[in-house]
């Protein structure tokens, strides 16, 4: 039989998308409706990503290739033959709570673009893109991974192309979900109207942004085809999508989320209190710049410093030490931000330079500093 075309969950399609590339991913997966499963890692903060730089890897994860983070466009997933798929998930949970991504939909027939929160009992909700339908999206839930059990009405006209950037936000109670398009609601889900809440989304979900290929007459099943728009022309591709931000609230406040029974309601679910890893790292202090590194430093190390290093110069050299090393922790950030930070340095150093007292000994030559910086950051990326 074929898959209705209003009914696929995305979870199972961006799963068997990536089957092909990356099958080890869903040997991990625990159903806690089946098994006692580890606990979720809560979000329990909100924070927003923005995604011109590659984000924490402990934070999200990016499943296949095919995801770049640049400066310009944010986040970009690629798609230019069979067998490709680009999808960025949270390893986090967020446990109620609401979405704000800003992004822009693939071009292309059959290409899928997509917003989607999945949790481990195959509660999913959705925003969908079909490349070859320019002014349309669509709104989807699931749950329990019922797919007799969807709503009416998730067919919504966007103005304008979703080609270009648009607001979609998703917000998360125990009593209903809201979809709002560039500010307006346009969607209204009530728990009582999923089968009386039983199907109605309500266990920890992470966010998954990607795409994938509807129309692969190869691979995918006709009735998917249909639904994704048509068969997908390779030729006119590769097919982009972009997203600029994620902001991600967590409506709990937990560390970790546990399933203590296999109901998969939500009053199932056990929250401990306490900083999430994800919250750690995202909510971590900006690393200290040189001059307030410098600034917190006693007095008499300070004059031991200028002593030691005999001149100010010595001082260029820790300074271009501390730079080297920060650099080479940085690992695979972008080019973009390594020299936006080195232009930041160079600036402190030249206030190091006038706060020298002694501007006339210094041997500062910018264009050799440029060059050992540009080398540190270049041995740094290998
Ligand atoms: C786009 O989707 C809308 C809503 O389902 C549909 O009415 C319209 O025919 C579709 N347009 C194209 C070009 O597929
Ligand atoms: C959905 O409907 C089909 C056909 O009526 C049925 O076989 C299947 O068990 C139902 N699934 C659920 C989860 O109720
Ligand atoms: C996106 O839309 C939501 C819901 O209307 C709104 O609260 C939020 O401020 C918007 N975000 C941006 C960046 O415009
Ligand atoms: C509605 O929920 C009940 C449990 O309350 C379940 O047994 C039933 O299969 C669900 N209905 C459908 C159409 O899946
Ligand atoms: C949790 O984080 C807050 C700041 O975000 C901090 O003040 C607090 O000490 C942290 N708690 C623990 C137990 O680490």
């Amino acid at each position: 039989m074929l898959p209705r075309p209003r009914s696929i969950p995305a979870l199972a399609l961006l799963a068997s998308a990536l089957i092909s590339s990356a099958s080890a991913q869903l040997t991990t997966k625990c159903n806690p409706m089946e098994k006692t499963c580890p606990p979720d890692p809560g979000f329990g903060t909100a924070h927003t990503f923005y995604f011109n730089s590659t984000p924490p890897e402990d934070v999200f994860t990016s499943e296949a290739n095919g995801i770049k983070f640049n400066e310009k466009d944010g986040a970009v997933f690629t798609i230019s033959d069979r067998g490709h798929s680009a999808t960025l998930a949270s390893n986090f949970y967020f446990f109620f709570g609401r979405t704000e991504v800003l992004m822009k939909a693939a071009r292309g027939q059959g290409i899928i673009s997509s917003i989607v929160w999945g949790s481990d009992t195959l509660d999913e909700v959705d925003w969908e893109f079909k490349g070859g339908n320019e002014t349309w999206v669509f709104s989807n839930y699931f749950g329990k991974g019922n797919t007799n059990v969807t709503g009416t009405g998730g067919d919504h006209p966007v103005s304008g192309s979703i080609y270009d950037l648009h607001n979609y936000t998703s917000v998360w109670t125990k009593d209903k979900l809201e979809w709002h398009l560039d500010g307006q609601l346009i969607r209204t889900l009530h728990a009582k109207d999923a089968n009386n809440t039983f199907n109605f989304p309500q266990t920890p979900m992470t966010l998954r942004l990607g795409s994938w290929v509807g129309g692969d007459t190869e691979t995918q099943a006709p009735g998917t085809v249909e639904w994704a728009g048509g068969p997908t022309d390779y030729s006119q591709g590769p097919f982009h999508m972009y997203v600029q931000s994620a902001h991600v609230e967590d409506y709990s406040s937990g560390k970790e989320y546990t399933y203590t029974d296999k109901l998969g309601s939500w009053q199932s679910i056990k929250v401990t209190e306490g900083n999430s890893t994800a919250a750690e790292i995202v909510n971590k202090p900006p690393e200290k710049s040189l001059s307030e590194k410098w600034a917190e430093l006693p007095e008499g190390t300070k004059i031991g410093i200028y002593a030691a290093a005999g001149s100010v110069g010595g001082i260029l050299f820790i300074a271009l030490a501390i730079y080297y090393f920060k650099q080479r922790r940085q690992g695979q950030k972008e080019a973009a931000l390594a020299a936006r930070m080195h232009e930041e340095e160079r600036v402190e150093l030249e206030r190091f330079k006038r706060e020298g007292r002694n501007p006339d000994d210094l041997k500062f030559d910018g264009t050799e500093y440029a060059g050992a910086a540009g080398k540190g950051g270049m041995m740094s990326s290998i």
